[in-house]
């Protein structure tokens, strides 16, 4: 059934979103995703793993369509959800089939309150009464409650990462796909986020694609893990064995072999050869 010789593991009923063979190509021919093959299953929270420019965002701007509006397009391969084709669909349209993008940064709407920016989520996607909306969310981030009355502009960096969160849930997605919340918090409000999100994933059974470059954390919430360098896959698996792999290790979290060194340290050739071998 698939093309690609990447995907390990067969299909099952509950692989309700796959990335079969996915290339993507930018104006004027910049391929940025070299044919990635990924399989999630629902319910599940699935890290993407890897270094600074490595094609994180672009998969999952791929799986939502934001490409399109960036004048990217999938070239080749194949995105199916519920079994249905997704590539190369608009974001909008992607977004009321039930997948969701929370952008890395941050981008709060500065002049609203926590409340009205929460709120501003329910847009073309009037599926709950505003009250239940917020009260779902509060439910999960009393910090935000706690805060409903200021301006997103004032909130810190954590508080912004949660209240984007909470603007995407009130969409009431089947699939949040989170890029890169951790970039630039302390530890503890990590670990927060983290929490969180794991227990959305568990209460609601959001089903949730993580792209992140703090690779221990996002392994201790992920099922499942998939290290993404130069647009490519180059190892897949669950969080104990990615966790044990030596290559992880040296160059993610900088505990192996090597001594304290960090992927940044290490020359790329080294790293391609070392992850080919
Ligand atoms: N619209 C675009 N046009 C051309 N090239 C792009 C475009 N968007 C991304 N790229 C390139 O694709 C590569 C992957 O970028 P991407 O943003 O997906 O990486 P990332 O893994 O998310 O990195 P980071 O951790 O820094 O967010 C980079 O080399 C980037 O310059
Ligand atoms: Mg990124």
């Amino acid at each position: 059934m698939f093309i690609s010789p990447k995907l390990t593991r067969d299909a099952m009923p509950g692989n309700f979103l796959i990335l079969n063979n996915v290339e993507v190509t930018f104006d004027p021919f910049i391929l940025v995703i070299k044919g990635v093959s990924m399989e999630v299953e629902k319910g599940s929270i699935v890290a993407l793993l890897g270094a600074n420019g490595m094609g994180k965002s672009t998969i999952l701007k791929a799986i939502s369509g934001v490409i399109r509006l960036e004048r990217g397009r999938v070239t080749k391969g194949y995105i199916e959800f519920n079994g249905r084709r997704i590539e190369n669909m608009m974001p909008d349209a992607v977004a009321r089939l039930g997948i969701t993008y929370v952008h890395e940064g941050r981008h709060v709407f500065e002049e609203l309150t926590v409340e009205e920016d929460i709120l501003s989520g329910l847009y073309g996607r009037r599926k709950m009464d505003p009250k239940d909306a917020l009260e779902f969310v509060y439910n999960y981030f009393p910090r935000l409650k706690e805060r409903r009355k200021i301006r997103s502009g004032y909130l810190s960096g954590g508080e912004q990462q949660m209240l984007v969160i909470a603007r995407a849930l009130i969409s009431q997605p089947d699939v949040l796909l989170l890029d890169e919340p951790s970039l630039g918090l302390f530890p503890s409000v990590i670990n927060e986020i983290f929490d969180i999100v794991k227990k959305i994933n568990e209460y609601e059974g959001l089903t949730v694609i993580l792209a992140e470059q703090n690779v221990k954390k996002a392994l201790e919430i992920a099922d499942y893990g998939y290290v993404v360098e130069g647009g490519k896959i180059v190892l897949d698996g669950t969080p104990e064995k990615l966790m044990n792999n030596p290559d992880v290790q040296d160059y993610y979290l900088g505990i192996g072999r090597a001594g304290r060194i960090s992927y940044q340290d290490v020359k790329s050739y080294k790293r391609r050869k070392r992850w080919i071998s």
